[in-house]
């Protein structure tokens, strides 16, 4: 020991940046002086094998003791059992971090849409609140498939397409979809199109807080969009440019768009056609029915039926 440092144990006492780490038992055997008790050593609880506290040594003297993990054993058991506990451990991360994440695109969607989202009067639209008959429970089925298995679905950015006549549960089931994953966190916009492309200009206004890219940036990039009551919108060559560019944004992003509509798909196409032209509304139509779940809900309207 020519310059003050303790030189390296056999057993232990590796280098790094900070100092050198000891072992209890190398501390004890060494003598050197602890600021702390030095913790008594543990067993493996597989082997049995004595596992001792690690510290790091500084200027000869033992500072930082690691008291929350004694050294890890070496035994088949144990080696195991770290690498399931390195695996949850990631796995808790992993998830940790895609709440985070979801939460700060949640606010963002909120700073620039307004907390909103859902109109009061859909509120009530959930699960929990849908009769079922021998005519909508398969819809009704498929909706909750849905929610279930969000994650699958998201991951194959798999929507929804609720087509069929008035008052069959269509915006209902839509709603009650969209209110459950939002009471799980997941970060969701669920609109009328006339409401959505009424947003879109508002931001022409002067007194517009937010641009038009970011509130057509929402629509494109936010986990769900459900798109409620779709050819009921004045089609203008406008609406259907921006409906495209949402929908074609979100089709090539895999991302799950749920839509419900009074119109079957060709009607549809015409509905979204403005001034005859076909080609765009087709487009957005053909997207849409290639990535979703097409549920046809066509019996007595609910509303006459109270
Ligand atoms: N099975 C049901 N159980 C309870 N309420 C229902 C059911 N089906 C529809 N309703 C209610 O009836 C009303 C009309 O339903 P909803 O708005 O979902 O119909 P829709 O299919 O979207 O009709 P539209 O095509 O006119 O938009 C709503 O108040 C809805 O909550
Ligand atoms: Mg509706
Ligand atoms: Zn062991």
């Amino acid at each position: 020991m020519t310059d003050g440092t303790i030189p390296m144990t056999t057993s232990g006492g590796c280098q790094n940046n900070h100092g050198v780490i000891y072992t209890s038992k190398e501390i004890l055997e060494l003598g050197i002086p602890s600021s702390d008790p030095i913790p008594e050593p543990k067993t493996c609880k597989y082997c049995g094998k004595t596992l001792y506290h690690e510290c790091i040594v500084l200027a000869g003297k033992a500072l930082v003791w690691r008291l929350n993990e004694p050294q890890r054993c070496d035994c088949e058991q144990s080696k195991a059992f770290w690498v399931r506990w390195e695996k949850e451990q990631e796995e808790q991360k992993k998830a940790e971090a895609e709440r985070q994440a979801q939460e700060e695109r949640k606010q963002k969607i909120d700073s620039i849409l307004g907390k909103s989202g859902i109109r009061q009067r859909f509120l009530s639209r959930t699960f929990d609140s849908f009769k079922l008959t021998s005519e909508n429970e398969q819809a009704y089925d498929i909706a909750f498939e849905y929610v279930h298995n969000w994650d699958k679905h998201k991951a194959n950015g798999e929507g929804l397409l609720f087509e069929g006549s008035c008052g069959t549960g269509k915006t209902h089931l839509a709603v009650a979809i969209s209110l459950a994953l939002i009471q799980q966190g997941v970060p969701v916009v669920c609109k009328t199109s006339i409401d959505m492309l009424s947003d879109i200009k508002q931001c022409y206004q002067k007194d517009s807080t937010v641009s038009e890219e970011e509130v057509v940036g929402v629509y494109k990039t936010v986990d769900l969009l459900t798109i409620d009551d779709l050819g009921k919108e004045q089609a203008t060559d406008w609406s259907v440019s921006v409906l495209y560019n949402i929908i074609n944004e979100r089709y090539e992003a895999m991302l799950p768009t749920i839509i419900t509509t009074n119109y079957k798909t060709s009607a549809l196409i015409d509905r979204l056609s403005a001034k005859g032209d076909k080609e765009t509304a087709s487009a957005i139509v053909s997207r849409f029915v290639e990535s979703s779940h097409r549920v046809t809900m066509a019996w007595e309207d609910y509303r006459r039926k109270r």
